[in-house]
């Protein structure tokens, strides 16, 4: 099929394999690579845990749900490619065994790598970077220690990728390496799958065992994957990763960015996209609440011609979206803004959790009135949806108690939530209408997070 990377600072050059084999699958199977484990094979546990190596960086990412030809012109590296060329341990593994780290050690692999990643980085927020591996027998006390007394020595050599050696060139599978490009054969294939992140795709493959037809990979867009931010707009690619929408966020709305930080985990992070996240039209994607409530645009392409709408207008129903065949998510964009945005992720577990609700809430007050209130929630209703009742009832309010009240209950004129394994409607109810006084209160300077488990 043509795929060329490098695989522990080796040129490999994949042929024959169909374009949904995961990495994990080719590593154990093709290439007897075996230390690379198979946990939930869904992106959950870590256990399967590679640094991916680009111009853009290293970082860590599940090998269960990253299909090969993601991985077309850049470096991985696996356990088996963290310690040196003589056997010499890494720092970090060097730490393991210091700080008994490991018991069975199935984990430990995905742990060292995830580890091995974040030293590289230069990271020191280790529960962060350790939130996507779970341990069942050791406890994450020595795995912490470990990865803090690691922290100060120096990366070794061996752990440089050397891309300019890889003849990255064109491939006989779509991966396309601009966004025109994109364009031109997506509206020549319409009805075939684009891969971003393959967050969702992944698992489509590894779950449903869906044998997808025609696939294009958007990996290499790269033209798609900045952040920009101008006096006036802020515009995020639709190939920019979770990870690099969060980083370039967080001056300017701290909570989108912490809210953020509790999406899945780092390696999920890493992979997912934010036009995978939007185009995907999931009632409890975390991206649109926050982004609606922001007053986003969504840009569409299709071919050469583009379309804007609102992106609360994108979600039309549960499962459809306002997207023709051959058009694409382009990029969306908001207006920059004094920041006035809270974002709220109710989860039964703090990290790497789906929301049960996702509520973002915007509201602008001048001379003790309400000017302006954007609210959006996910986990609702079958879409990520605006509650224009509850906005009508703050618009032009005093900005007291008492208006809160009288929207929280207007709230329910936006909203009919159902139960599911994540809440039930009268819990999502409760709460949605509970985060409003959150907003309120939180705005009057109250304490409001007593009950939060903080880290
Ligand atoms: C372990 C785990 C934890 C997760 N946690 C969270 C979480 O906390 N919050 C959350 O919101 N989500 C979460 N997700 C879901 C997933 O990360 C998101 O839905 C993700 O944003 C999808 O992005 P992607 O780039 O990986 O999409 P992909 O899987 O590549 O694609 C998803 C869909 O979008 C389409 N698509 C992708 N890019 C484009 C584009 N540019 N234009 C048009 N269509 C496109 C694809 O064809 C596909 O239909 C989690 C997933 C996993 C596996
Ligand atoms: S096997 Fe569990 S995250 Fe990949
Ligand atoms: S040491 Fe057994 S799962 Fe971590």
């Amino acid at each position: 099929m043509g795929v060329e990377f490098l695989l522990n600072g080796e040129t490999v050059r994949v042929e024959g394999e169909a374009p949904t084999r995961t990495l994990l699958d080719w590593l154990r199977e093709i290439r007897g690579l075996k230390g690379t484990k198979e946990g939930c094979n869904e992106g959950d546990c870590g256990a399967c845990t590679v640094i991916v190596s680009d111009q853009r960086g290293s970082r860590a990412v599940n090998a269960c749900i990253l299909f090969l030809p993601q991985l077309h012109g850049k470096a991985v590296r696996t356990v088996e490619g963290i310690s040196g060329p003589d056997g010499q341990m890494h720092p970090v593994q060097a730490a393991m065994v210091e700080h008994h780290g490991s018991q069975c050690g199935f984990c430990t692999p995905g742990f060292i790598v995830s580890m091995a990643a974040a030293h590289k980085n230069g990271r020191s927020d280790h529960d962060d970077q350790l939130a996507g591996n779970l341990c069942r027998c050791t406890g994450y006390a020595p795995i912490i220690r470990a990865a803090e007394a690691a922290a100060g020595a120096p990366v070794p050599d061996w752990m440089a990728e050397d891309l300019a050696r890889l003849d990255a060139g064109a491939s006989d599978i779509a991966i396309p390496t601009s966004s025109d490009e994109l364009a031109e054969w997506y509206a020549a294939h319409p009805d075939a799958v684009l891969i971003g992140g393959a967050t969702d795709v992944g698992l489509w493959v590894t779950k449903r065992l869906d044998e997808l037809k025609e696939v294009a990979f958007l990996a290499r867009v790269d033209d798609l994957k900045s952040v920009e931010i101008t006096d006036d707009t802020v515009r995020i690619g639709a190939c920019a990763s979770v990870t690099e929408l969060m980083e370039a966020i967080a001056p300017l709305h701290p909570d989108f960015a912490e809210m953020l930080r509790r999406y899945g985990s780092v390696q999920v992070r890493n992979a997912a996209t934010i036009g995978g996240n939007i185009a995907n039209g999931s009632p409890i994607g975390d991206s649109p609440p926050a982004l609606i409530a922001l007053g986003a645009t969504l840009h569409l392409r299709k071919g050469d011609s583009r379309r804007d709408l609102p992106l609360q207008d994108f979600f039309l129903d549960y499962g459809k979206q306002d997207r023709a065949p051959g058009e694409f998510v382009e990029a969306v964009s908001f207006p920059r803004q004094p920041d006035r945005l809270k974002c709220y992720k109710l989860t039964k577990r703090f990290d790497q959790d789906i929301s049960a609700v996702c509520g973002c809430i915007s509201i602008r007050t001048e001379a003790g009135k309400v000017t302006e209130a954007r609210i959006a929630y996910g986990g609702m209703a079958g879409i990520p949806k605006r509650a224009a009742a509850t906005e009508a009832a703050l618009a032009g309010q005093p900005w007291t108690r008492e208006t809160v009240t009288a929207a929280m209950a207007a709230m329910a004129e936006d909203f009919t939530p159902m139960s599911d394994m994540r809440a039930s409607a009268g819990y999502r109810m409760k709460s949605a209408q509970n985060l409003l006084m959150r907003y309120f209160l939180e705005d009057q300077g109250q304490p409001t997070r007593v009950l939060e488990v903080a880290p």
